[in-house]
């Protein structure tokens, strides 16, 4: 859907500009992070296939038992010490490769989100409680290694969207792209989306909440897909929140932000027809995401969905890869990862409340990059997807009908 934009808005998402070094070192970063998750993976996989894994057979007489033994392993390798360093340093460095184009702007950024918030052309809403506990989960650690995590505050005072600003330039250099340009809608939420558009024609949500929704990268598609709906997004950090609403404002998406746990939310039961989220879970303590997921199922309508994308679930992939992406919880400040993924999600989604034959599971082909004929295919339950597909990202989503 074209939106009408009010072009005396200045949008918060393109506001910050980069000098020629900070450009190149941005891009540098986006180019380390992909050697690294390409080459350098690949040469460690190797290393574990034809050394690791013989060695320990040949020892133990048996492989490696689980992610486990395998990190035990791979711990002191050349290969994987390198790896580690260098993805470490990576995350770092996206940080820092935008915060002094962001420091420069510091005051524009909270001026133009003011400004933004005060005109409220697309009539969308800010909702902010500066008395809401901010769970420990998230103020104890810098979350994946931002500084200020989520929710520091500079200015309070002031419209400060300082952190919002963070994480929406820096995720940019993250995923290789320029961080001024506004990027097109998050993957996520647009492969969502458009998967349940073609898969349950029928359903038209009216009610739709993200949750976790930090800047709104991935809250704003569900609007370009159901234009009608009433679209809610809900974080415990007010600067991404401030952020997130003073795009949408510039970009005429009609978005209601408030800022609320969502272990325990404030809105009424069966209010909502659609409930997501992205990249959310693995941040909560295991005992938060089984309120959330309980609190998600006090607050759905009957009928209504709750889809959730997280990276799957350690029993659906092999050991190797639970290694693999165990590192974030040992080095990204993501402490909670694994834990979360060695949960039971069946079990625990019954334990929410969700009915065992209501329950479902997907792999979402990224839609922005796969063939449309192959996407609707997928998405129509005509195809399985191929595990070579050619369409770049695929996202584990889950959840179930009340
Ligand atoms: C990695 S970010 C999610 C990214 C976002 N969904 C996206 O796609 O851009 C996790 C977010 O969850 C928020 N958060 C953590 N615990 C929360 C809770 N209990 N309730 C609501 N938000 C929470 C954090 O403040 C952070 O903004």
């Amino acid at each position: 859907m074209d939106r009408e934009v009010d072009s005396n808005i200045q949008n918060v998402a393109t506001l910050v500009e980069s000098t020629h070094d900070e450009y190149n070192r941005q891009r540098f970063v986006s180019v380390l992070r992909k050697k690294v998750l390409v080459d350098f993976a690949k040469d460690m996989k190797d290393t574990y296939v034809h050394k690791v894994e013989p060695a320990v057979t040949a020892k133990e007489g048996r492989k490696p038992k689980d992610a486990r033994e395998i990190r035990k392993h791979m711990l002191h390798e050349p290969v994987y010490e390198a790896w580690s360093s260098l993805r470490y340093n990576a995350q770092l460095m996206t940080w820092w490769s935008v915060r002094e184009p962001i420091e420069r702007k510091a005051d524009a950024l909270i001026a133009a989100g003011a400004a933004a918030h005060a005109a409220n052309p697309a009539g969308g809403s800010l909702a902010l409680n500066p008395d809401l506990p901010i769970p420990d989960y998230v103020s104890t650690l810098d979350v994946h290694l931002m500084p200020g995590c989520f929710q520091t505050e500079f200015a309070p005072e002031a419209y400060d969207d300082i952190q919002g600003a963070m994480y929406h330039y820096g995720t940019q250099v993250f995923s290789g792209g320029l961080p001024h340009r506004i990027k097109g809608r998050g993957g996520v939420g647009t492969s969502i989306s458009n998967f349940l558009k073609l898969r349950y024609p029928e359903f038209k949500p009216q009610r739709i909440l993200d949750m976790g929704c930090t800047a709104g990268a991935n809250t704003f598609p569900y609007l370009d897909v159901y234009p009608d709906a009433e679209l809610h997004g809900i974080d415990v950090a007010a600067p991404v929140l401030r952020f997130g609403h003073a795009r949408a404002e510039a970009e005429g998406a009609r978005i209601h932000f408030s800022q609320q746990n969502a272990e325990t939310t404030n809105f009424p039961d069966n209010h909502f027809d659609l409930i997501s989220s992205s990249f959310f879970f693995h941040e909560l303590s295991v005992k938060a995401t089984k309120a959330v997921w309980k609190e998600c199922h006090r607050i759905l309508k009957p009928g209504g969905l709750m889809l959730h994308m997280e990276l799957p679930p350690s029993n659906m992939t092999d050991d190797y890869y639970n290694f693999y992406l165990d590192w974030d919880a040992f080095y990204n400040n993501e402490p909670h990862y694994a834990a979360f993924r060695n949960l039971d999600f069946a079990k625990t989604l019954e334990e929410s409340g969700f009915k065992k034959d209501k329950l479902e599971m997907f792999r979402i082909p990224n839609f922005a990059s796969t063939d449309p004929k192959e996407f609707a295919a997928v998405a129509k339950g005509e195809e399985t997807l191929r595990r070579d597909h050619g369409g770049g990202a695929v996202w584990f989503t889950f959840g179930g009908w009340k």
